[in-house]
């Protein structure tokens, strides 16, 4: 009996790339062949050293012991819920408790909300560099991404011209993610206010993705929506990055007060009640971190600060490399000048297999593969990151000098 054809793979699947997480495979090569392989390409605080408040740890605990380990309702647990409510009306930016809807991380709520707004062929403004989960999630759902430029000359903030000649009849949402991953800007009130009119006046929402907004180094920055509780704004965030849980999938959406909103709202309530509910326990740890102490708050951020400046400091100081200084969060996106025809690929993978240091390249994130740029995760402890950047600074030059 001849054996059957391999079975059929969607052809999305062919659209769906996660660069941050797709180059691990490589990595796994040069691990094989004997090299240790130094992480700086998932930003995942944990294997650092950094660890999730204990207070968050014994509510999931206390949760589970007590039997509460059914599911929820789709939308998540009163309490949570009501805990973010209360978080956003003291952020300026106040939500009903039927607006907010828990999710697995800022990851599912943002496929949620594309899931409601974009139909296969329609287009959402998503910045570049960007988070890829953007793309991908476009991809599957058949729409376009299409990308509005953030510029490195003007601290990467985006160039609301370019975005502004992007927007067409198709255009569903526009996405901002500040502070930023993965360039670890933090946009000026001017220029939020700027995104706000450019939604108001066109009626296209924004998707505020707000999960680094604890991580800012001058301390936790206002939410978009704060600026104007009337816009169609809706944000995410998640106990991810700022409440050092990433692996819990704890998150929330809020969809903002306007009745403009409410068609989407009742859409991602649909789509929510067929994924049944997000991790019950760990709903329990959202009430707990937002109405608990957040002191370790100030002890990362002060941690991350000095990481950002080691990492500035000695990557401008590397010949043929330069890198705007990040506010916020754990990423920064240096460029290295390379030689035509050489991509980001090229350097990045280069650089894995000569050092085992594991970076992602900037067209992961949605840059022009010839532009140089590539991402950094800083959260590494202060000495070992100086190590890996004498050894970025030597590769470099040699690299350099080898290809032109
Ligand atoms: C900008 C941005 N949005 C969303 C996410 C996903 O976060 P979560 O773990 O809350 O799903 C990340 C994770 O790195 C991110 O950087």
């Amino acid at each position: 009996m001849s054996t059957p054809p391999n079975v059929h793979v969607a052809a999305r699947i062919q659209g769906f790339t996660y660069a941050i997480r797709n180059v691990v495979a490589e990595a796994r090569k040069v691990e094989a062949a004997g090299r240790t392989v130094r992480y700086l390409n998932i930003g995942d605080p944990i294997p650092f050293g950094f660890t999730t408040p204990p207070h968050l740890i014994e509510a999931v605990d206390r949760t589970m012991r007590d039997g509460d380990n059914g599911y929820t309702a789709s939308v998540g647990i009163t309490p949570a819920r009501e805990a973010v409510a209360a978080e956003y009306e003291s952020r300026g930016m106040p939500v009903g408790v039927d607006r907010i809807i828990l999710t697995a991380g800022t990851s599912e709520g943002i496929e949620l909300a594309l899931g409601a707004m974009a139909d296969a062929g329609d287009e959402v403004l998503v910045p570049t560099p960007t988070y890829p989960l953007y793309t991908a999630v476009l991809a599957k759902l058949g729409a376009r991404a299409v990308f509005y430029r953030t510029d490195p000359n003007n601290g990467w903030l985006p160039d609301l011209d370019d975005l502004k000649s992007k927007m067409t009849a198709l255009t569903r949402a526009i996405v901002v993610i500040d502070p930023n991953n993965p360039t670890g800007a933090l946009y000026p009130e001017a220029t939020r206010r700027a995104l706000i009119a450019v939604s108001n006046e066109s009626g296209v929402p924004i998707l505020a993705d707000e999960v680094y907004g604890d991580l800012s180094f001058d301390g936790p920055c206002p939410l978009l929506g704060s600026l104007d509780p009337d816009a169609a704004i809706l944000s995410f965030s998640s106990l991810s990055k700022a409440y050092v849980a990433p692996g819990w999938r704890a998150g929330w959406l809020t969809v903002g007060r306007t009745t403009r909103l409410d068609d989407v709202l009742a859409g991602i309530k649909k789509l929510a009640d067929g994924r049944l509910c997000s991790t019950g326990p760990m709903q329990h740890a959202v009430t707990a971190a937002l109405t608990g102490d957040r002191s370790h708050q100030q002890e990362f951020v002060q941690a991350l600060a000095l990481r950002a400046k080691l990492t500035t400091d000695r990557l401008n100081a590397i010949p043929g490399m330069s890198c705007v200084a990040p506010q916020a969060a754990f990423y920064a996106m240096p460029k290295v000048d390379l030689p035509p025809g050489v991509t980001d690929e090229d350097y990045v993978l280069a650089l894995l297999r000569e050092t085992g240091i594991l970076c992602v390249y900037g067209s992961g994130f949605g840059q022009p593969a010839g532009d140089g740029f590539f991402r950094v995760v800083f959260l590494a402890p202060p000495d070992a990151l100086a190590a890996i950047y004498d050894d970025i600074g030597a590769f470099t030059g040699d690299y350099l000098s080898r290809m032109s």
